[in-house]
């Protein structure tokens, strides 16, 4: 069963556009004009966005000693870049932490591994010397939102995929894309363009799986990649296909990375595992 693309792009639409005051932050942080309080007038609006910002900014994972208790406090302490980062983890995570019956995903189970894959992709950065772990930790949150959309597909044909995976040695991405005609990362970047997101965060979305078919920052989606697999051996998949979808040599030679330094970011994510607050 091949889905038309157009079914696709129904469904596409037919998801909740993002709310308005995160699109709204968003927007504010990436205009240089923008001051501190301007930001703090429109978070403050939205007690929602506020509670979760301040929530994610206490997390052990900014590692700030004193606690941030104010909006203010935390636009100047996190910068505005972080803020931008923490908008769209709220307006994301309603969606994200829908249940996806096709994938065999756990309750919360992708919110988890996109949150993880964030970080990842932020940390992968760090480590590489790269300048946009902002831009990766939102990529990575973003990545497997197609899921959203064909995981219904996924749920009628998931168990002849997974017999198609041990039987034909394809990934189940390229089953994905033989059996329902999309895998999740094209569909992802469907959706990341009706969302009006940059072209950066719509390539590393779409090419998530095979980074070097990107046609512009391959690098970025190598990124995202390595921390789509990092997360997955720590156990903390996407779902079924986790295990299904191995990471590619050239996205590890591309970014320099050896057996050696892969250890010691699978060790560094462990840590912010035990951090309960960043999935809140
Ligand atoms: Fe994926
Ligand atoms: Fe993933």
């Amino acid at each position: 069963m091949s889905i038309k693309l157009e079914h696709i792009l129904k469904r596409v639409q037919a998801l909740p556009p993002l709310p308005t005051s995160a699109m709204r932050v968003i927007a504010l942080t990436k205009n240089p004009a923008t001051s501190v309080k301007d930001l703090e007038t429109v978070i403050g609006q939205d007690p929602a966005l506020t509670a979760g910002m301040l929530r994610q900014a206490n997390s052990a994972y900014y590692g700030y000693a004193r606690r941030i208790s104010s909006l203010q406090d935390a636009i100047i302490m996190l910068g505005f870049q972080v803020i931008q980062g923490l908008a769209m983890v709220s307006a994301v995570a309603p969606l994200l932490k829908t249940k996806l019956a096709g994938y065999e995903i756990e309750q919360e189970g992708l919110w988890k591994h996109s949150m993880l894959t964030a970080m990842a992709a932020k940390r992968l950065c760090q480590h590489c010397k790269l300048p946009y772990g902002d831009v990766a930790f939102t990529a990575g949150l973003l990545h497997d939102i197609g899921k959203l959309i064909i995981s219904i597909y996924v749920q009628e044909v998931g168990s002849y995929l997974l017999e198609k995976v041990s039987e034909a040695k394809f990934s189940y991405v390229e089953l994905e894309e033989k059996v329902i005609g999309y895998n999740h990362a094209t569909v992802g970047g469907f959706l990341a363009k009706t969302w009006n997101l940059p072209e950066d965060l719509v390539e590393a979305i779409s090419h998530h799986h095979a980074p070097s078919n990107a046609r512009y920052y391959v690098e970025l989606a190598s990124v995202v990649h390595v921390a789509n697999g990092l997360v997955s051996t720590l156990g903390i998949g996407g779902g079924v296909d986790s295990f299904l979808n191995p990471l590619q040599q050239e996205a590890l030679d591309r970014l320099a990375l050896k057996e050696s330094d892969l250890e010691l970011l699978i060790a560094d994510l462990g840590e912010f595992l035990v951090d309960p607050t960043l999935f809140g």
